[in-house]
């Protein structure tokens, strides 16, 4: 594209990936070459933010096709629901602009990317030169366990691998991370006074907790989280297998553009824990060769800049692989590489991501960066 300052339409910013988007575009001024619309699927006609300059005018509405359809590029973290209704109704009409949305929902489509452009810049690239109009992010630890491993899978190492996850509340969304909270308050709450008291009897206080945990509101996540975990995410497609753990295979080799003998097969469990926003990932790997643990790790860290080996110690994975210290960071650190029992070629590997920045907006951002020119 040409002109300096591109007309964009955002829907869905003020949710927690759209903020996040939002933000960052902010921090990395983004806004200098974007003017943005923005879009309200229940407040059109109120005041619409102002993140560019000049008058950011009124929030337009977001199920208004002839507004919609004057833009070139829509960015939209509405949500899937927002998705099937518009989108094809769009389409439908001719619109032939880009579509950059966070939702899953048109992920798998023939016609659409994957976008993680760290990982996946040429899949992009020559999706953009072959007219393809969509442009999709990818699940949350998908983008970030190939954000951390992408050097190995890349260079066509990996025979196989399971990831067996650890994710946040906020892959849930936010109600979901405010339940989490006030689960872990309430069962502070019935405990309290023990707490204080160093010489009561922790069984009595375990006990009461349990009570607790079975008592506390858990309407968002469908069981008690704070001080548990739920060895279950997203729909269960009836043969064993969730929604989420599908998708590791599935969406890594479609945004690595492997195909028939290239395909690299993963599987694994995904888990709900108590962090608030960064998911991470214990995968085991069978490599296709024996490599020294040197090797594996110069590959990691030279294939993208945000990558960064954590070496292989107590000390540094406390301090560094936790979702404490990944949350709000873009980088993503990868640790506990190891050749393990099972021969030279199997590794492990323990990874962690912000699932709001590389999980979700970051690469969202990128796109909209690399639609316009400018990346
Ligand atoms: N499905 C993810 C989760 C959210 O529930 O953690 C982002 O892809």
């Amino acid at each position: 594209m040409s002109s300096s300052v591109h007309s964009v339409g955002f829907v869905g910013w003020r949710g927690m990936v759209g903020s996040v988007l939002l933000q960052r575009m902010q921090q990395e001024g983004d806004f200098s070459k974007i003017s943005p619309v923005f879009f309200s699927t229940s407040n059109a006609g109120g005041a619409a933010p102002q993140f560019a300059e000049g008058d950011p005018g009124l929030l337009a509405d977001a199920h208004d096709l002839d507004s919609l359809e004057k833009l070139p590029i829509i960015v939209t973290a509405q949500g899937g629901d927002y998705t099937s209704k518009v989108h094809p109704q769009l389409r439908a009409r001719g619109w032939n602009g880009l579509w950059i949305d966070a939702a899953s929902t048109l992920r798998m489509n023939d016609d659409s990317v994957i976008v993680l452009d760290p990982v996946n810049r040429a899949v992009i690239d020559q999706a953009l030169a072959s007219g393809v109009k969509d442009f999709i992010g990818g699940n949350c630890t998908v983008s970030c366990m190939l954000m951390g491993l992408g050097g190995l899978f890349r260079n066509g190492l990996v025979e196989w691998a399971t990831s067996m996850t650890y994710q946040a509340a906020s892959g849930g969304g936010a109600k979901h991370m405010r339940e989490l909270l006030t689960q872990f308050g309430e069962i502070h709450g019935a405990v309290a006074t023990e707490l204080a008291d160093p010489s009561s009897a922790i069984l009595n206080i375990d006990r009461s907790v349990l009570s607790a945990q079975h008592e506390v509101d858990a309407s968002q996540f469908g069981a008690p989280l704070g001080g548990s975990l739920i060895p279950w995410i997203d729909a269960d497609l009836g043969n064993g297998q969730s929604k989420e753990e599908w998708k590791n295979g599935a969406e890594t080799n479609k945004i690595l553009g492997f195909s028939g003998s290239e395909r690299v097969t993963m599987d694994g469990l995904c888990v709900r824990i108590g962090a608030m926003r960064a998911h991470s990932q214990a995968l085991t790997m069978k490599l296709k060769e024996e490599l020294p643990i040197a090797e594996i790790e110069r590959l990691i860290d030279a294939d993208n800049e945000w990558a960064t080996v954590v070496p292989n110690t107590k000390e540094a994975s406390m301090s560094t692989l936790t979702p404490v210290a990944a949350s709000g960071q873009l980088s993503i650190p990868v640790g506990r590489l190891r050749t393990l029992e099972m021969g030279p070629e199997y590794l492990s590997a323990f990874t962690v991501g912000d699932q709001l920045l590389w999980g979700a907006a970051e690469p969202l951002r990128r796109m909209l960066k690399i639609a316009i020119g400018e990346l």
